[in-house]
């Protein structure tokens, strides 16, 4: 563990036993043991006294020893920890609301535990969090794994729907980044914060109506009966729920409903009534928050991040050597390589994943050996990842995605030009699009813009090209 897991892991131990989460000075005590610091090295890193750190961290101790039911202290909190989430992992169902980076998501209504009477105070930031008993529907989330880093992406979405108390938050990027999980640690973080909280993935393409009943009927409680037939009196239903009770509305793999072989954001002409629910979530005044995730924003929330200050993009990029853990949790040898394969993978974790374990496979686990072979490896799971990002872009895309991958430096939008035959505003509008799919990559080279691919997108864009040309001879013969 590292002192973000452990950091998550002390909290989630707290947070069942008191409904409370920890505050500044309690997660100064949990990181700064952890890293073997003594209470005046963390007192000076938190601005606060040593006596009122050891106080802090003496009522935590006592606190972990009622839930760990063993003496805590501060020099067998770390092992302490250690033996208890090893016996959490072997035994899973026992406390279902701590398991590490994770959430009970086997039932579809759960409850984060009752602040007990005599609960121990906290002090800092955290006094004042609302301490909700959330009503969760988590039936459609998918487990968590383990989970890495993303403590500045956490800390910019808490920032926008607590803090800022944005209506509308897109977790935008390419298959495999991380949105989802991301989206899950967040939940477990500020679920709190909410009286009401649903996950509902669009990956079965539902229609508006079948969205906004099922998404009334838990926040209502009405039955299906007694629910209006149209969807009109259905958007109003639901927008006096997130009005009267603030819920937070979790919408996954968004990017079903939107159109393929068109511009990045359009939808399909059975969904163009989903951009009404955007829309009112997004400007009407409310208590709630809705995050959608997708591998491309739908356009009323470009246009709304652009114009309003409620919300907000987050484009995810990789994970950067966060994602070392995942090599080391794969048992990969040769570190000194690692990072040289994960900027190759741009630190997308299920890229890695796959990798990691074609390196297993192939190389029984050795790095070097695998980058011996100066070639970028696919494999038949990250080229169908691939292609499924390619069958969504439209010709043009395809055009300038094709002329970037043949150059090995980056270019220009006058270099594009000259080799593809289209107009600049075509050329705008296909850059354009590529970008909110997470596809192409911005360099600055002084006083103008290059563009490049990364190393996947760059041999599946050659593949795809090869693929439609063997198809044209063929229709051709
Ligand atoms: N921060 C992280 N630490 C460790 N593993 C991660 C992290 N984020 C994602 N992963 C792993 O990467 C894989 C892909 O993550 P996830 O499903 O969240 O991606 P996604 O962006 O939602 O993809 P898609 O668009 O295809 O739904 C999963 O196996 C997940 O466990
Ligand atoms: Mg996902």
């Amino acid at each position: 563990m590292d002192a973000e897991e452990i950091l998550r892991f002390a909290d989630n131990l707290v947070f069942a036993k008191t409904g409370k989460r920890l505050n500044d000075h309690q997660r100064a005590v949990v990181r700064g043991t952890w890293q073997r610091k003594t209470y005046p090295q963390i007192a000076k890193e938190s601005y606060s006294s040593s006596r009122h750190i050891r106080n802090v961290a003496s009522k935590l101790w006592q606190l972990l020893s009622q839930v760990l039911e063993e003496n805590v202290n501060k020099s067998n909190f770390c092992s302490a920890m250690e033996r208890y989430e090893i016996s959490q992992v072997s035994n899973s169902g026992h406390f279902n609301l701590v398991q590490k980076g994770n959430i009970n998501f086997c039932t579809e209504t759960s409850h984060p535990p009752k602040t007990p009477q005599n609960s121990p105070s906290t002090q800092g930031s955290n006094e004042d969090d609302t301490q909700q008993k959330p009503r969760l529907d988590l039936r459609d989330a998918p487990d968590t794994a383990s989970f890495y880093d993303r403590t500045s992406e956490l800390a910019t979405l808490e920032q926008w729907i607590i803090q800022e108390r944005c209506r509308t938050i897109a977790i935008l990027g390419i298959s495999g980044i991380g949105k989802t999980h991301l989206a899950l640690q967040l939940l477990l973080q500020i679920q709190n914060q909410f009286e009401y909280v649903i996950w509902r993935s669009l990956g079965t393409s539902p229609t508006l109506q079948t969205t906004l009943k099922s998404l009334i009927k838990f926040l209502s409680n009405l039955p299906e009966t007694e629910l209006p037939a149209s969807t009109d009196e259905l958007l109003s239903l639901l927008m006096e729920n997130l009005r009267s009770h603030r819920c937070l509305i979790i919408l996954d793999d968004v990017q079903t409903i939107l159109s393929s072989e068109q511009i990045a954001g359009n939808y399909r002409p059975e969904y163009k009534n989903y951009s009404t629910l955007f829309k009112l979530i997004g400007e009407t005044y409310h208590n709630s928050c809705l995050i959608l995730n997708s591998w491309e924003p739908p356009r009323e929330i470009v246009a709304s991040s652009r114009e309003n200050s409620r919300c907000h993009s987050l484009q995810l990029g990789g994970l950067g050597a966060a994602a070392s853990e995942i090599l080391r949790e794969k048992g990969l040898l040769d570190e000194d390589k690692w990072e040289s394969l994960i900027d190759t993978y741009r630190g997308n974790p299920l890229w890695i994943k796959i990798v990691a374990a074609a390196i297993q496979e192939l190389f029984s686990s050795r790095v070097a050996e695998f980058l011996k072979y100066d070639t970028l490896f696919l494999g038949e799971e990250l080229k169908a990842i691939l292609q499924q990002q390619f069958d969504r872009l439209s010709k043009l895309e395809k055009q300038v995605i094709c002329c970037i991958a043949t150059e090995i430096d980056a270019v220009s939008i006058s270099q594009i030009l000259e080799k593809v035959q289209i107009s600049p505003l075509e050329l705008f509008d296909a850059l354009q699009s590529l970008g909110r799919r997470g596809l192409i990559e911005k360099l600055e080279a002084g006083d103008r813009a290059l563009f490049s691919l990364s190393p996947a997108v760059r041999q599946y864009a050659k593949i795809d090209r090869e693929q439609s040309n063997s198809i044209d001879r063929s229709d051709v013969h």
